[in-house]
């Protein structure tokens, strides 16, 4: 069986064959160490011309960065560090790589998109991706763990749930379809099947806009309950908010600790999280930003007024209706304003999870529908929810990338991805 380098730890004192990546090298006259990167870590393996002989000492020099190779040796602790170590006896290059395109000096962002295939390979971009994979398992672990069930909307679909400005159009045979901006309306389908459910998928928005918090497609989880009120929602939500980053903080310290964050920011994490009503967010905005308008929807610096009074996400509910989506309750006793929440990362990193209770009510919904402007054709299957046991729901979207910047402190979320597609730009 194949050894990885990070089980090298019950191979102390054997000989053992690692088969890698050169990651670097370094000599210091007698000795010369590869580091050897094999996806799972990075093993320092030494040549000492005593143990590797005079002829593996020299080919040593015919090692490029990032060629392929098999190293052979016998795993060896390091005198001071806490740290293995490979005495190498053999070595075999399987691929020799010319001229490897990302050097140790830095680069412009356009070169290293250009080549991200490549710059993946990273301490940084895969102490990121780990980070990625611990997200999305922590969030499915934490809806499984209460009994919901996963049920992933489609991706082509006849309905706009967001809008229609920022619809992807595509051909279905004979018809146009979109790709799906939100799973959210197949969920509420099914919540009324199975009571708790939630989707996680990509989702589409072809926004030209070019912002540090934009992709065109991006992922997001996305759970609807039944019979849950926006106050539950909002309780659901920083839940799941505060046990995906204290289990991010308890799981991956290294990769946190590759990426220079500051971890003492992540730790206050924890519900509940503070609320404000729109009113109330507003009169905060508008201490720093007299121009805005209280009526109007926030712009990311507004989001950042707001966020900078907490040290934990914070939650404004009860919008002004005419800056949200149709399916948005008006609540009955705050009139023109919605049963919705969306809440704000702490260090201006804006919305992460936009969410609310739902219009159960069959006469509204179709009205607003129309005054949408949206084809109430395409919403028949939709308003039938309401037609046959409609019942009070609520549910949100996370944005998986938008959390993963906020907690790996990352500056633009274009190195949450493995292949981010952005506004210009579709390679690799
Ligand atoms: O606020 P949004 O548009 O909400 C919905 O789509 C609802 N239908 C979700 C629901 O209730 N089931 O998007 C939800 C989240 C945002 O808070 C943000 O984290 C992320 O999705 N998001 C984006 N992330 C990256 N790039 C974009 N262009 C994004 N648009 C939204
Ligand atoms: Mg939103």
């Amino acid at each position: 069986m194949k050894i990885w380098i990070e089980d090298l730890k019950r191979h102390v004192d054997q000989h053992v064959e690692i088969m890698g990546w050169v990651f670097n090298t370094r000599s210091s006259g007698k000795i010369k160490f590869l580091e050897l990167r094999d996806g799972t870590g990075i093993l320092n393996c030494v040549f000492w011309e005593p143990t590797c002989g005079k002829e593996l000492f020299e080919k040593f020099e015919q090692l490029t960065q990032e060629s392929s190779v098999k190293v052979g040796g016998k795993v060896t602790r390091h005198p001071k560090r806490d740290e293995l170590e490979l005495q190498v006896t053999h070595f075999e290059i399987l691929q020799s790589a010319h001229q490897y395109p990302i050097s140790p000096k830095e680069h412009g962002v356009e070169f290293l998109m250009e080549h991200r295939h490549l710059w993946l390979r990273s301490r940084r971009q895969t102490a990121i991706l780990r980070i990625r994979h611990e997200l999305i398992k922590a969030i499915s672990d934490f809806f499984d763990g209460r009994g919901f069930i996963r049920t992933d909307a489609p991706i082509f679909t006849p309905n706009a749930c967001e809008g229609t400005t920022n619809l992807f159009e595509t051909q279905y045979f004979d018809e146009k379809m979109y790709l799906s901006q939100s799973g959210q309306l197949y969920m509420e389908a099914t919540a009324a099947a199975l009571g708790k459910v939630y989707c996680f998928g990509p989702t589409f928005r072809a926004e030209k806009s070019k912002t540090r918090r934009h992709l065109i497609e991006f992922w997001m989880v996305e759970p609807e309950v039944a019979f849950h009120d926006m106050y539950d929602n909002m309780e659901l939500a920083e839940q799941l908010v505060e046990y995906i980053v204290q289990r991010i903080l308890t799981n991956r310290k290294e990769e946190l600790r590759v990426l220079e964050r500051d971890v003492t920011k992540l730790e206050t994490v924890k519900a509940p999280f503070p609320r404000l009503h729109y009113r109330e967010a507003c009169d905060i905005i508008k201490r720093e930003n007299p121009q805005f308008k209280v009526g109007d929807d926030f712009g990311a610096p507004d989001e950042t007024i707001i966020s900078s009074q907490f040290d934990r996400p914070v939650f404004v509910h009860h919008y002004p209706a005419a800056v949200k989506a149709f399916y948005m309750k008006e609540d009955p006793k705050d009139p023109g304003f919605v049963m919705g929440s969306d809440l704000l990362a702490p260090e201006g990193y804006g919305e992460i999870i936009g969410g609310g209770q739902r219009e159960d009510n069959l006469e509204i919904l179709e009205r607003k529908i129309r005054e949408h402007e949206l084809n109430p054709e395409h919403f028949k299957w939709y308003t039938d929810l309401r037609r046959y046991g409609s019942f009070p729901h609520s549910g949100f979207g996370l944005g998986i990338e938008r959390t993963l910047a906020w907690i790996c402190g990352l500056p633009h979320v274009r190195e949450t991805i493995p292949f981010p597609r952005l506004y210009g730009r579709s390679y690799p």
